[in-house]
């Protein structure tokens, strides 16, 4: 049984008040039924870099782990804004997202970059969230499904299956980012399903089958439970609705209400 993840990815969003009382009244819903409800979930707060120290005192004694929105691959040097692992590490981070869409076609991040970043996680026992997604223009022009596969053996490279086993896949098609416009539950399904199928290829069943993939994109209160009732659907990747407590909390909840 693969453990469900529900992961939020903050963005560029929120201040360290802003941060501190969000952290708050989360762990005000979810503290109290940490023990029943996170048997079978994980769940996962990626805030702004610069928060991450605030929002480490915050979860303290929480069953809610911190991540990253990005790092760099370099252990240290003359790298200008960049964030090593070592100092992700230092402040209590255990997961760090990588490839987000925004990183891809924003900042020009291409896969050999995101590779060698996904290495250096793993090299520091950072579970890596290796974002994979597709395009209007290229899901119009019947390319997803190659989209995906390239993005997916680029980002995991040379890995070994045991390394693949520790990694967490987001689906996220960049078209649903932010959109309110999320794929639908059978559209999520069919490019998780290819996404297991090719890393069957790639790492063997049973590491394929360990594997979580996370769907992000437009994931709301509203929709989380019917994406979630598909079977390749690991959690779920969230930006927009996990800045609000209840509708993170409610999406963390999702299935069990
Ligand atoms: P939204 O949930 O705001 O669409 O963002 C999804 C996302 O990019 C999470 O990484």
């Amino acid at each position: 049984m693969r453990r469900k993840l529900f992961a939020a990815n903050w963005k560029m969003n929120l201040g360290p008040a802003q941060a501190r009382e969000l952290i708050r009244a989360v762990r005000a819903q979810l503290d109290p039924q940490s023990g029943s409800l996170l048997k079978d979930r994980e769940v996962m707060i990626a805030p702004p870099a610069i928060l991450i120290p605030a929002v480490q005192q915050e979860l303290a004694g929480a069953s809610i782990a911190l991540g990253a929105q990005n790092m760099y691959f370099e252990e240290q040097g003359a790298f200008t804004g960049e964030i090593s692992a070592a100092m992700l590490k230092a402040y209590g981070v255990t997961h760090v997202i990588l490839g987000h869409s925004e990183r891809r076609h924003i900042f020009g991040e291409d896969d050999v970059l995101i590779n060698k970043k996904v290495k250096a996680a793993l090299r520091h026992e950072l579970t890596p969230v290796l974002c994979v997604g597709e395009t209007l223009a290229q899901r119009d022009g019947g390319e997803t499904t190659r989209i995906l596969t390239t993005q997916l053996l680029a980002g995991l490279g040379e890995l070994d299956a045991a390394q693949v086993s520790k990694v967490v896949i987001a689906y996220e098609p960049v078209w649903a980012i932010g959109t309110g416009k999320n794929a639908t539950p059978d559209q999520a399904q069919r490019e998780h399903g290819a996404l297991r199928g090719t890393l069957v290829e790639r790492a063997g069943r049973d590491v394929a089958h360990s594997v979580r993939i996370l769907y992000g994109g437009s994931v709301t209160a509203e929709n989380v439970d019917s994406l979630m009732s598909k079977p390749d659907i690991d959690g779920a990747l969230v930006g927009g609705a996990s800045l609000k407590a209840d509708s993170f909390v409610r999406i963390v909840r999702a299935l069990t209400v």
